[in-house]
């Protein structure tokens, strides 16, 4: 299991459905990773093992995972895979699983609590909508995909949180620094145990905003789309 303690930061590049082997080799031999932070790149699945290079810093990070261990579920990739591929990070619960493949509170506790039996840091994602912004339901919203969603055998040394608000993932839009660190803290007082937990900000980070973001007193890194896919962008991001 990676000591994430170690780190002053964790950064996570979420490429999506983006990237094809050139754009791969080109990135990869621009990106320049600090040691004093954590950089994990989630590629799509097929890509992961060629990014695996001798940093030992640097990490692959899937973007998804089977909720089932093995058997007869085609298309799907399971946890021990990852694993058997030296794959150390997943995303689990993005808005857009949850949006477009109806993935659950549920799913993502069984997905986080497969991937932490085999050792590798799920980053549980978590955020509201607009709609439940504008009626003032964050709190309750993120409560519930707190409890529901992060399993019982997830610490602050074998999981991460990701606080990603639907509406500002691609859209330009963030929540104030103000807003964010309360958010941050709202979390890591939900319960004792969550305390220690590093927790990410993602949505609409980029080179102009990522340092004020990352000072605020409870964010511990950042969970970066659009901006990632720019090396150059990356590397000021993660510097
Ligand atoms: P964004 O995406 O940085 O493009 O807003 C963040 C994410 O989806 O994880």
């Amino acid at each position: 299991m990676i000591k994430l303690d170690k780190y002053s930061y964790i950064f996570i590049a979420n490429w999506k459905l983006n990237g094809n082997y050139s754009f791969l080799k080109d990135y990869y031999q621009k990106l320049n990773v600090n040691s004093d932070n954590c950089t994990i790149i989630c590629s799509p699945s097929i890509y992961l093992k060629s990014l695996k290079g001798n940093n030992a810093n640097l990490f692959c990070g899937a973007q998804d995972v089977s909720s089932y261990k093995e058997g007869a579920y085609t298309g799907e990739l399971s946890a021990s895979m990852l694993k058997d591929n030296n794959i150390d990070f997943c995303l689990v619960g993005h808005s857009e699983r949850r949006q477009y493949f109806a993935e659950t509170n549920n799913n993502v506790s069984i997905k986080s609590s497969n991937l932490i039996e085999e050792n590798i840091v799920p980053v549980i994602c978590i955020g509201e909508t607009l709609e439940q912004k504008e009626k003032n339901l964050t709190e309750e919203i993120l409560s519930k995909q707190i409890k529901d969603s992060i399993p019982k055998s997830a610490n602050h040394q074998n999981a991460l949180i990701a606080y990603e608000p639907v509406w500002a993932i691609g859209t330009g839009l963030t929540p104030t620094l103000e807003e964010i660190n309360q958010v941050h803290k709202l979390i890591k007082n939900f319960d004792t145990r969550f305390s220690n937990f590093r927790v990410l900000y993602g949505g609409s980070v980029k080179s102009s905003n990522s340092k004020e973001i990352t000072g605020l007193s409870h964010v511990d890194g950042c969970l970066i789309g659009g901006a990632s896919l720019k090396v150059n962008e990356f590397n000021k991001i993660i510097s």
